[in-house]
């Protein structure tokens, strides 16, 4: 990564409405940045978040926050990309792709012109189609071009499952791959707890394994946005986690596993498109992408999703 005039603790947030502000929160708490600089079109907006974000400083670690405008994204380690309009109820994430696709051109372009040598990661909806929109119009390699992808999906099914088997959602290692979107797969060949695959754990530990139970879960996870928007009308909590959680691990440079979306040169024969898998994260953006032993039925599950994004990529002017 070739930087020029770079702040390994600057991360800049373009968009500051439910994800973003609620991201820049977190980020002031996890005390892991110097310098959060807060970009939206709306500067009145960008302007009180700033200051409500300095008046918690004086709590928590010494943080430069400010609005600014796309100048200020010179030097970010990380521009983190929340604008656009989110999933009214009833919506699908695939359906917000022309409210969306039109912004994030100048956003983009906006960004690489100030910092050509940050990485980029993206949580607008469509991610996994907008993320690879900003792969192509930034012109950065792919590896510094991140979506938060799965990264939520996985944790809403590592906790519903944790439920079902009585211990900490952190113990269950569980994946959901592909889109971001209602044709995202359960990786349930590969699920564990303690090592053990979930129909040995349950035979090992007289624990019924009911598959309309475990089919429950996963519908649960993929429908869960659509529940929490029903309620309060968007979702910006366990976002703003995930956005968290990719960002910590490039700036402790922590080489950790997370289901991102990623830019997939060729995978089961699947090739040319954005869509999440367990990736290793670290100060470079996505080092590599872990190839899963699959069973049939998940490949055939990740082409499907793989599928439904190149069609909706395919309405993109490039
Ligand atoms: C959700 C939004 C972020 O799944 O897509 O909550």
């Amino acid at each position: 990564m070739v930087l020029t005039n770079h702040h390994p603790r600057k991360v800049a947030v373009v968009g500051t409405g439910n994800v973003g502000a609620t991201f820049a929160y977190a980020l002031l708490m996890s005390g892991l940045a110097s310098e959060i600089v807060l970009i939206d079109a709306n500067v009145s907006k960008a302007e009180g978040e700033a200051m409500d974000l300095n008046h918690a400083v004086p709590m928590h670690s010494p943080t430069r926050i400010w609005a600014g405008s796309y100048e200020d994204c010179a030097g970010a380690a990380i521009t983190v990309i929340t604008a656009g309009s989110a999933q009214r109820p009833g919506e699908t994430r695939l359906d917000l792709i022309q409210r969306n696709a039109g912004i994030f051109r100048s956003i983009v372009e906006n960004v690489v012109k100030n910092n050509p040598g940050g990485i980029i990661l993206v949580a607008t909806n469509p991610v996994d189609v907008l993320t690879y929109a900003t792969w192509k119009f930034s012109g950065l390699p792919a590896n510094r071009v991140i979506g938060s992808g799965t990264i939520l999906d996985t944790a809403r099914f590592r906790y519903l499952l944790s439920q079902t088997f009585e211990v900490d959602p952190r113990s269950v290692h569980a994946y959901i791959i592909g889109e971001h979107g209602d044709s995202e797969v359960p990786v349930w060949s590969l699920a564990n707890i303690a090592g053990m695959r979930l129909p040995d754990y349950c035979a090992a530990n007289d624990m019924g394994c009911r598959q309309e139970g475990l089919e429950s879960i996963f519908t649960q996870t993929r429908d869960a946005a659509y529940e929490i928007i029903t309620r309060k009308g968007s979702t910006y909590y366990a976002i703003a986690s995930g956005l968290m959680r990719i960002v910590e691990a490039i700036l402790r440079d922590q080489a950790t596993v997370l289901s991102v979306s990623t830019y997939i040169e060729d995978y089961y024969g699947i090739k040319d498109v954005y869509l999440s898998l367990p990736s290793v994260i670290d100060q470079g953006g996505i080092e590599r992408t872990i190839h899963l032993d699959l069973n049939e039925e998940e490949i055939a599950g990740l082409k499907r999703s793989a599928s439904v994004l190149k069609d909706t990529i395919g309405t993109i002017k490039f």
